[in-house]
């Protein structure tokens, strides 16, 4: 039998109640991982602890609202009470609000920032004074395709993300001393409840949408093998690449589109 990946690391996943935390953390499960499971559903979060535990893992589950400093501050110590370390952080829970701008909430768009881009940085503030003391650690910050390149409608969760890749670049090199690594992980399009919680269309016809599984197996491997920047789609990673070198025709071409 070959040898478990990630036998008895301890991974910190937000956003597991559904998706692709859901995906990622069984992922993990079945690679000999131990999981802190975070999410604001806590039946979702207990049921798939449950299944963690079928596929072998020891996980603990707590629920929370990522936007609430406090809570991370205790999910960090509670992390390191239960199992003794943290070895992996994936920062994934994200929402977004499809609209024009104008017509979002102050609210939306602030619950857009602080879920996506603050909770992501405030969280990883309290595991690196962990990480840096075992010389050890991987940061998987959960981003998108969308980090690199702008479509209407989705402006706020365009800003986090783009705050999410510019994040990630500074503390890598911040944290390469230390021995720890950071990755910017940019899913494309992915058939979860994403779509539906942001009032989106459907997505779950189109051929470009992949499976949340298809995504936690490149993540796995992401954190396995140190990546720093991953990109899921190939035909998004040039479009990217046409976006920086011709932002005025690339944004006619999306907004047609669009
Ligand atoms: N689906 C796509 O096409 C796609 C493409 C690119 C990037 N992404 C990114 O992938 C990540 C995962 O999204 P997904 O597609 O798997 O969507 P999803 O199925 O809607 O999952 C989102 C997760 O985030 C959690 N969450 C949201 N707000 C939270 C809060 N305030 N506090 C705690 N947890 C919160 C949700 O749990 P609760 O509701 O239980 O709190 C859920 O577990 C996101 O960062 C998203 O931006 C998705």
């Amino acid at each position: 039998m070959s040898k478990k990946r990630f036998a008895n690391k301890v991974v910190l996943i937000t956003g597991a109640s559904s998706g692709i935390g859901w995906a990622t953390a069984q992922a993990f499960a079945s690679e000999g991982a131990f999981l802190m499971l975070v999410a604001r559903r806590e039946e979702r979060l207990k049921e798939l602890a449950s299944i963690c535990k079928q596929l072998g893992s020891r996980s603990e589950y707590m629920a929370l609202d990522v936007q609430n400093q406090q809570k991370l501050n205790e999910l960090a110590k509670k992390t390191i009470s239960m199992f003794g370390h943290i070895d992996v952080l994936v920062n994934n829970a994200g929402v977004g609000h499809y609209g024009d701008f104008d017509t979002q909430t102050a609210d939306q768009i602030t619950q857009v920032i602080n879920t996506n881009l603050t909770s992501t940085m405030l969280l990883t503030h309290q595991v690196i004074p962990y990480m840096k003391e075992q010389g050890s650690g991987s940061i998987i910050n959960v981003s998108s395709v969308l980090s690199q390149r702008a479509i209407p409608k989705l402006a706020s969760y365009c800003a986090s993300k783009f705050g999410v890749w510019g994040f990630s670049s500074a503390l890598r090199i911040e944290l390469q001393n230390f021995g720890l690594h950071v990755c910017h992980f940019c899913p494309g399009l992915t058939k979860t409840e994403f779509q539906q919680h942001a009032n989106m269309p459907d997505v779950s016809q189109s051929p470009r949408a992949v499976s949340s599984e298809a995504v936690a197996s490149k993540i796995l491997d992401a954190v396995y093998f140190k990546k720093n920047e991953y990109m899921m789609s190939k035909a998004e990673a040039m479009l990217v690449r046409f976006y920086w070198l011709f932002p005025r025709f690339t944004g006619r071409i999306i907004k047609f589109l669009n």
